[in-house]
């Protein structure tokens, strides 16, 4: 294991913005992340856990070491649909994996970026399906004890792009594994069919084609952050209560709105609000905001990340000034 020191993060985060980490580790082990995090202990200095820094927006360089969790593996068990996955291991390569061992469940969340080890902190989700339906356990190391945890799926306290490990008690928790409990027999989500013609228009009768269709959407709609610095929804979709939105409705008969499991409880399509205001395409330095979905901030022309934070946080003010609703960030800003 190697302790890189003033290391750019460029190639490590999905927004591709030039910062440094005073020192940086990929662990491939328990045994390297123990040593990693004596290293930091010995140092007395701070530390930051990411996978594939899909979700992650550094603003300046970081004063610490940077943990990125490397550990591979995938136990697939046929006859009960338990999957067992090492933290590093690819989002969507799991997915594809798990649908072509007869495994099914996750086809709605292909494309998604990122490792393994970063969905249950996310809780992600995508075409009316969230991770969390899927999740027996997840393992990992409290990294400021040392300690190994285990939690089971209602102990995660997962809810909308949120999860134990997004609030102060879990922030130590470093996820080095995830359980699964997928289905041989396959009971697809189509709810989003209302949404996206496509979904309408083309049948879905295999898991194959629920895969492709949304492998296709996702690609239409969304900057491939392989081509194009991003982190997907840079915000979180808000929720308001249902007399907001009758009061929003009169003004904005067309806004884009969602049911909760709480009739008082309604979701708002952020990226609604912000086309709206005009937010598509605008620029701020080398940051913009993506034409194709007024929800993702990309890195256009070398952006620093403080310039991508000030683009971001006009957004929020404008929606703010002209709706009354407070956008959250969805990607952790550092
Ligand atoms: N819309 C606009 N303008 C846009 C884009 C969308 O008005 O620029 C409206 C359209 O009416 C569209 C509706 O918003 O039908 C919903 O758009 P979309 O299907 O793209 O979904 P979203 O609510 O914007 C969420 C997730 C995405 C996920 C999609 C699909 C959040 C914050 N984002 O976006 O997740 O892929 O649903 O299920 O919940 C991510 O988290 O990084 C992410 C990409």
């Amino acid at each position: 294991m190697l302790i890189h020191k003033d290391f750019n993060l460029q190639d490590h985060h999905s927004f591709g913005v030039s910062v440094k980490s005073e020192y940086f580790s990929s662990v491939g082990s328990l045994e390297e992340l123990q040593r990693a995090l004596q290293y930091a202990s010995d140092k007395r200095t701070p530390v930051y856990v990411i996978g594939e820094g899909s979700n992650v927006l550094f603003t300046k360089d970081f004063p610490g070491l940077i943990i990125k969790v490397a550990f591979t593996g995938v136990e697939i068990d046929q006859s009960s649909g338990v999957v067992r996955v090492a933290a590093g291991e690819n989002w969507h390569s799991l997915v594809t994996t798990c649908m072509n061992s007869g495994l099914h469940g996750l086809e709605n969340l292909a494309l998604i970026p990122g490792s393994v080890g970063a969905a249950p902190v996310q809780n992600i989700g995508a075409y009316g399906v969230e991770l969390a339906s899927f999740i027996k356990n997840v393992r990992g190391v409290d990294i400021s004890s040392g300690e190994p945890f285990v939690l089971n799926a209602s102990d995660c306290r997962f809810g909308y792009r949120d999860s134990i490990f997004k609030k102060p008690e879990g922030a130590n928790l470093l996820v080095s594994e995830v359980t699964l409990q997928l289905q041989e027999d396959w009971l697809p989500d189509l709810s989003y069919a209302l949404l996206d013609k496509e979904f309408c228009e083309t049948p879905v009768e295999t898991p194959q084609e629920l895969f492709s269709i949304v492998c296709r959407i996702r690609r239409r709609k969304l900057p491939d952050p392989k081509l194009i610095g991003n982190a997907g929804s840079f915000f979180k979709n808000p929720f308001v209560s249902a007399s907001s939105l009758e009061r929003l409705k009169v003004r904005h008969q067309d806004i884009v709105w969602f049911d909760t499991d709480n009739e008082n409880i309604k979701k708002i399509s952020a990226a609604w609000l912000l086309e709206k205001l005009g937010w598509k395409g605008r620029k701020h330095g080398g940051a913009e905001v993506s034409s194709v979905h007024a929800l993702v901030l990309i890195n256009a022309a070398d952006a620093s990340g403080k310039e991508i934070s000030v683009l971001a946080q006009h957004m929020v003010t404008s929606v703010l000034e002209e709706f009354g609703i407070v956008l959250e960030p969805e990607v952790s800003i550092l």
